[in-house]
Order: structure tokens, then C-alpha cells, then sequence
């Protein structure tokens, strides 16, 4: 079989040449790693929880009418994707404070927020991920004003999308992290929503015990990652209940079993 051609490798996943031009596919990788890959792990199953999360929640927001670069799920580990030129910053939505603004701002964690708030991180694995602010992305052209007003729209939309598929499952979005990139169709170019949305990139918290259902239990070292996340999948309807088998990789089965 011939060797597809890798286009770029990441901490959590692997982009492919797709089958067609303007294609790729997105291959979700096991490896877990935080504080700019400092920490490192592969957690068994984690790949094929993220894609199958992922697609359920960016076929969702492709539903409601924003643009998305999910074409479809390939296999338990890859989706194909659209080709995007991706816009370098990390757009992170809060609602609830936690993580690296309850330390920058000295709030409490688990206060809900006057109203969700909106940071922008430049993706730069050497400088950490620098906090930016709208100027400097004018300034120097990371994006232009169209652009950061498409993304602003955008992720708010994405937010009471979000907010409302999880509360609905007793989740509570405290907050998360999206990437946008832009897609180029002959003379064309559009603004969508690229990269994942999963419990790597999102704080999802249970409603009722406040219990830690993404990557906090990695970054923490709480333990139960995968158990997190396939209670997640479990809660949205993606997998069933105790079915292992979804999240597990090739298995034998009986002649007569399908899935
Ligand atoms: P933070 O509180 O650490 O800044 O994280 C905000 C949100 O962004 C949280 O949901 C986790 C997510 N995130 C990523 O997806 N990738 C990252 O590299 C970081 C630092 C955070």
C-alpha cells in the first residue's frame, strides 16, 4: 500500500494528504501533553474518543450554519478535513474562571464571569503561547479586522452552541480553545472553524459534583482521562453505554457481531 504523504505532525495529532486536492486527513494521536509539552503520555483510547467527539460537535455547528473544516470521519482514529491556511492564534472563550486566568487575575476558581470573555493566544510553542491582545494581532497582521470580526461572531455563536449541547448533559463549559483558519476557493477566501473541539481543548465539569471531565485530569494528575472522556461521549449519545469496544481499537468479533 503506498505511503501517505505527512504534512505536518502536532502534540495530539497528525495532518495527511487527502484523497483530493484542497483535502487532508486528521489522525488523532493517543499522546497527551501539557505545559508546552513538558508532561507527556499516550492514554489508550484517547484518539478515538477525540475524533468521534469532535465530529459530533463540529457537524453540530456546521448544523447551525457556521463553517467548518470537518468533511466526515474516516475510521476510528481519522476524519477527512478541509485544507486551511491556519490563522495563528488560539481563541480561548471563558465562562466560568479557571486555569491560567484565575492565576493571572487572582479571581476564585469556579466563579461564573460577568459575562463569557474572549482571549487570544499567538500559537507560538517557543514563547509559550503569549497572551495577545486585538492591536497586536492588527498590528502585526495576524489577521485582519474582517477576519477578527468573523472569529469574534464565530466563537460567541460556538459558545451558547457549546454551553447548550453540554448543559443538556449536566455538563458545565467553563471554557475552551478553538482555531480558525481560512479556506481558499479559487478568487474565494472564507474564515472556518478548523483543528478539534474535545475535552483536550475544553474545561468540562460535572453540574452537580463539579467532577473534572477533560484534559485538567492530565494536566493535574488526577487519573480516569479516558473514563473522563468516554463519559462525555456516553453523555451526548455518541457511544453506549459501557461499550469499551468503541473506544478500544480492532477487536475480534464473532462472525455474526457487527457493532
Ligand atoms: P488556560 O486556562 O490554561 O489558558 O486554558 C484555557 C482553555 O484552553 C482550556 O479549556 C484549555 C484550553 N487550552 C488548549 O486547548 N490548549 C492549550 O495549549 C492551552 C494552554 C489551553
Amino acid at each position: 500500500m503506498a505511503r501517505r504523504k505527512q504534512i505536518y505532525e502536532g502534540k495530539a495529532k497528525i495532518l495527511y494528504e487527502g484523497p483530493e486536492p484542497g483535502t487532508l486527513i486528521q489522525y488523532f494521536k493517543d499522546d497527551a501533553t501539557a505545559f508546552n509539552a513538558e508532561k507527556h503520555a499516550v492514554l489508550e483510547g484517547k484518539g478515538i474518543l477525540n475524533n468521534r467527539i469532535s465530529e459530533f460537535i463540529m457537524s453540530g455547528i456546521e448544523r447551525i450554519g457556521i463553517p467548518t473544516h470537518f468533511i466526515r470521519r474516516l475510521n476510528m482514529r481519522e476524519q477527512l478535513i478541509r485544507q486551511v491556511e491556519i490563522i495563528p492564534l488560539e481563541v480561548v472563550v471563558r465562562n466560568v474562571a479557571a486555569g491560567s486566568m484565575v492565576k493571572r487575575l487572582g479571581l476564585k476558581e469556579g466563579d461564573l464571569l460577568p459575562r463569557p470573555v474572549i482571549e487570544f493566544y499567538l500559537k507560538d510553542d517557543k514563547l509559550g503561547d503569549p497572551l495577545v491582545t486585538e492591536d497586536h494581532v492588527n498590528a502585526f497582521g495576524w489577521a485582519n479586522p474582517q477576519e477578527m470580526d468573523d472569529i469574534l461572531n464565530m466563537a460567541m455563536r460556538v459558545n451558547d452552541f457549546l454551553s447548550g449541547l453540554f448543559s443538556a448533559v449536566n455538563i458545565r463549559l467553563v471554557d475552551f480553545k478553538i482555531e480558525f483558519g481560512r479556506q481558499f476557493e479559487g478568487d474565494l477566501m472564507r474564515v472556518i472553524l478548523a483543528d478539534e473541539i474535545s475535552p483536550d481543548s475544553c474545561r468540562l465539569w460535572d453540574m452537580d459534583t463539579n467532577y473534572i471531565l477533560d484534559k485538567d485530569r492530565f494536566r493535574k494528575d488526577l487519573g480516569g482521562l479516558t473514563d473522563a472522556y468516554r463519559e462525555v461521549a456516553t453523555r451526548l449519545g455518541i457511544i453506549k453505554e459501557n461499550d469499551k469496544r468503541d473506544t478500544k481499537g480492532p477487536v475480534l468479533v464473532s462472525s455474526n457481531e457487527e457493532k
